[in-house]
């Protein structure tokens, strides 16, 4: 197939396109590189051997879009490109309803003239708000995000469910990913965020690299094992062969099905900065810091529909997912630059 990867220069997004390729489907990359640079694409090809059709352009410029489907016999879209940044959402919410939900309406728009079907969508565990009970599993109730980027992500959900609803033809998987960590096993793409990371892993890896003194532990006093927030943690290299496992399956397939890509685990704060202290045999000095604000206690999917369906499972484990990170912020320490 010809695999449009909205997004394809970013984290997640380099980590499927090389799985794509290696599935023997040919990948065809638009992003603006507002989170993300070329060189990142170029790695892609080094790893996998093979050429990517690379365009540089926003995904809500309906023109340029337009263009890309004209000139590209595309058969699947995975829609990664996105703003993601939760705090950053709270103080720009219209930046993020504007692209977000834009972008995607651009898509199905020029989808539905250029007749292609195979829709993969990036959401995110965010969607089920902060849950009842764990493992959460897709069929329990969405809707409650705690804040804006997690709204874009369910108004988006619902959004392309209706587009499915209203055209028989199409067929939607949406991936609500649970906490993707690690890099390729190469050390050549991994995890690039801009000014100091929010996520735990980032700031992990650049504490041990040197550019950050010491990690906040966000509170231990929850219900947890440790009294540290525990997260499904995933790696990178598992949830983008999910996406290939996902356009298979949407290109089988019609109306709308919703997948979580987790392992199922829950780890906490805790766990992952000792497993982190021993594979890696470095020492990551830490304090502990009030709660942050609005964080859960504990989330972890249920991971058994994506098995049983797609045929996809989890093989990495929590070990490969502290060494490959260190492995490329060590090989990287200034990401790409
Ligand atoms: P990323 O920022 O590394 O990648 C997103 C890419 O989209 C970047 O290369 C950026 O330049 C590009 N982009 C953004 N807006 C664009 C636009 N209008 N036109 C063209 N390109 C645009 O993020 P990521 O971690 O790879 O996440 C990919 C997707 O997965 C996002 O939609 C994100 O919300 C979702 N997601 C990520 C996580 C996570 O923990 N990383 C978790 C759940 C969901
Ligand atoms: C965050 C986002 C979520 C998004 C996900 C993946 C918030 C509130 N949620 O989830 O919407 O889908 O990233 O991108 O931002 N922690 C520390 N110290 C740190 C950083 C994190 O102790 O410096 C802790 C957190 O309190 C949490 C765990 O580590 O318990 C994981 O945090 P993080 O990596 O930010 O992911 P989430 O909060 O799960």
């Amino acid at each position: 197939m010809n695999v449009l990867l909205t997004g394809g220069a970013g984290y997640i997004g380099t980590h499927t396109c090389v799985e794509i390729l290696n599935a023997g489907h040919n990948a065809i990359v638009v992003d603006n590189f507002s989170n993300s640079c070329p060189e990142a694409v170029k790695r892609v090809e080094e790893i996998a051997g093979k050429k990517v059709l690379l365009f540089e352009a926003d995904v809500c410029d309906n023109r340029a879009i337009d263009r890309i489907f004209a000139e590209n016999n595309i058969d699947a879209v995975i829609h990664f490109a996105g703003l993601k940044a939760v705090g950053e959402s709270c103080e720009k919410p219209v930046e993020y309803y504007r692209n977000n939900i834009d972008s995607t309406l651009t898509l199905l728009e020029v989808m539905k003239k250029y007749g292609v079907n195979n829709f993969v969508f990036s959401s995110s565990a965010t969607v089920y708000g902060t849950p009842k009970e764990v493992p959460l599993v897709e069929t329990m109730p969405s809707g409650s995000p705690t804040n804006p980027y997690g709204w874009t992500k369910f108004m988006i959900e619902q959004i392309l469910k209706d587009t499915a609803k209203a055209n028989p033809k199409l067929s939607v998987v949406l991936l609500r990913y649970f906490n993707p960590i690690g890099a390729h096993e190469s050390g050549r793409i991994g995890e690039n965020p801009n000014g100091i990371p929010n996520n735990l892993m980032p700031y992990i890896t650049q504490v041990a690299a040197g550019r950050l003194k010491r990690l906040g532990i966000f509170g231990n006093d929850y219900p947890t094992h440790d009294g540290t927030g525990v997260r499904d943690y995933i790696h990178v290299v598992d949830l983008a062969k999910g996406h290939v496992k996902a356009i298979d399956y949407a290109a089988n397939h019609k109306g709308t099905e919703v997948f979580n890509l987790g392992t199922g685990v829950g780890y906490s704060v805790l766990d992952i900065v000792k497993a982190f202290i021993k594979v890696n045999n470095i020492d990551i000095p830490y304090d502990i810091k009030p709660r942050r604000a609005g964080d859960i206690a504990e989330c972890y999917s249920d991971p058994a529909k994506a098995e049983k369906v797609l045929g996809w499972k989890a093989e990495k484990n929590l070990e490969d997912m502290c060494r490959d990170s260190w492995n490329w912020q060590s090989h990287n320490i200034c990401g790409y630059k």
